[in-house]
């Protein structure tokens, strides 16, 4: 039995070789339950035009009901005689219908409207999925910032010991960057919420059918587009989740690069909870960070997934083509790496055991009060040019003796300038020099308990 969707003006039926290429029902089919409800909505606004008695349309959306289920159950399954999900459904509802019934949905609707439609509504579904999962992400690295307040640990640039900063708000950092993705989410979820249901092949439809209607029917709550050609051609709402999900993965791909670092024996900031750290098949005392390692690996495939996209847009002329038939694959996959990355994520973080001892060791080494000499020196009216140079001074002689800031005596202090009296070391500690950057955004522990107040507060309407 021929299940083409548009078998009329052809002799031959499909070579083999094209309905291979030409399937997608095995991508596809997860559009399936969307694709259904689509259909529904289509038989009200057919009823509403007069292209369905009250009767047929009862009779139509039982048939829907019972397919649905069968979906559901997978009792109905698309095969690859079907070229795609919209045609495998179209023979279900056949099969439970008959002909005659059955074969009046398809009027004023097109593959290429239903296909940009149902696409939206799986992608915004999945955009709620996944910005929860970050925002659980979220909470388990607000629960290590909190749990670890006050530690101090040294802060980089260039991975170069750079100024001490408190663990927290190292990791609020990451958290700030993760609520930028999740907002990211919710607005492309707004951007989004446009229906091209009722634009048909490009053109519109004859039939009178409202796609005001179908768009409300399907929660569109921007109503249907403004243009059938755009609504039908258009792909920059997959490009913008297909960013926004690569944007996700580049920062997790962040910390897990920190994470991995961190557990390394040299660091020795961090050990990861058993449960969810890996053995290795022949060195015995192996404990590796694969989570970390496939957050920082699949980062780079949500990459791929965007450029692959970005190549298949450019320079596709109006409206439907059917290169938009790749659009799918990439955001499918996006979405189900992310789905079971983000779980073993936020486990990973939740878990982990921080060595506080190790982090305030190493805090003040490698000259990281070197800033604090200089800006004390400020404040005793030293221009900055001369208090840099001065407080360079010391970091020299100090690496010429093999000694850290605090170790210079009152005297060497003295003789590299007559304005380092002994009252500097005041400013030699870290907790000295955490406490001072008390400015909103700044790393003392006042400022960063207000920052992780505004973080606790963002999360709880997020
Ligand atoms: N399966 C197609 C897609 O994913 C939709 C079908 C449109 N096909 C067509 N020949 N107009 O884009």
């Amino acid at each position: 039995d021929d299940v083409r969707l548009w078998g009329g003006r052809f002799a031959d039926g499909p070579a083999e070789a094209l309905a291979k290429l030409s399937a997608s029902v095995h991508f596809d089919w997860r559009l399936a339950p969307y694709d259904i409800a689509g259909s529904r909505a289509h038989a009200r606004v057919l009823h509403t035009a007069g292209l369905l008695t009250a009767d047929e349309l009862e009779r139509m959306l039982d048939g829907l009901d019972r397919l649905e289920k069968d979906v559901a159950a997978g009792t109905f399954t698309g095969t690859v005689a079907d070229e795609d999900v919209h045609t495998a459904l179209e023979r279900g509802l056949l099969e439970r219908l008959g002909p005659d019934l059955g074969g009046k949905l398809r009027a004023g609707r097109s593959r290429n409207d239903q296909v940009a439609t149902l696409f939206r509504m799986y992608l915004r579904d999945h955009a709620r999925i996944i910005g929860g999962l970050v925002t659980d992400l979220q909470e388990a690295l607000v629960g290590l910032a909190e749990a670890h307040a006050d530690v101090a640990m040294p802060g980089r640039t260039h991975l170069q010991h750079a100024q001490p900063v408190l663990f927290a708000h190292h990791v609020l950092a990451h958290v700030q960057s993760l609520s930028r993705d999740a907002e990211r989410l919710r607005q492309w979820d707004e951007r989004t919420a446009v229906s091209p249901y009722g634009s048909g092949a490009l053109a519109g439809s004859s039939l009178g059918l409202d796609p005001e209607a179908v768009a409300a029917d399907l929660g569109f709550e921007r109503g249907s587009a403004g243009n059938s050609i755009d609504g039908t051609a258009s792909r920059d709402f997959v490009a913008e989740f297909a960013f926004i999900t690569a944007m996700i993965g580049i920062d997790l791909s962040r910390i897990a690069e920190e994470v991995i670092i961190w557990n390394t024996k040299e660091f020795s900031f961090v050990t990861l909870h058993d449960a969810f750290s890996t053995g290795s098949s022949i060195m015995p005392q192996k404990k590796n960070p694969d989570i970390a390692e496939l957050a920082r690996g699949k980062s780079g495939r949500l990459i791929g997934n965007l450029t692959g996209l970005l190549a298949t847009l450019k320079a596709l002329p109006l409206a439907y083509n059917r290169d938009l038939q790749e659009d799918k694959e990439p955001v499918f996959d996006s979405c189900d790496q992310l789905e079971v990355l983000l779980p073993a994520f936020t486990g990973m973080m939740a878990t982990l055991t921080v060595n506080r001892a190790r982090m305030e060791e190493l805090a003040p080494a490698g000259f990281s009060l070197a800033t604090d000499i200089a800006e004390w020196l400020v404040k005793q009216g030293v221009p900055f040019r001369v208090a840099h140079e001065v407080a360079g001074e010391c970091v020299k002689e100090c690496e010429a003796r093999g000694i850290e800031l605090d170790g210079l005596t009152d005297e060497q202090f003295a003789a590299i300038s007559p304005h380092l009296t002994p009252e500097v070391r005041s400013v030699l500690s870290v907790p000295g020099a955490l406490a001072s950057r008390s400015g909103r955004g700044g790393t003392a522990p006042s400022a960063v308990a207000v920052q992780l107040g505004e973080v606790k507060a963002d999360l709880a309407v997020q």
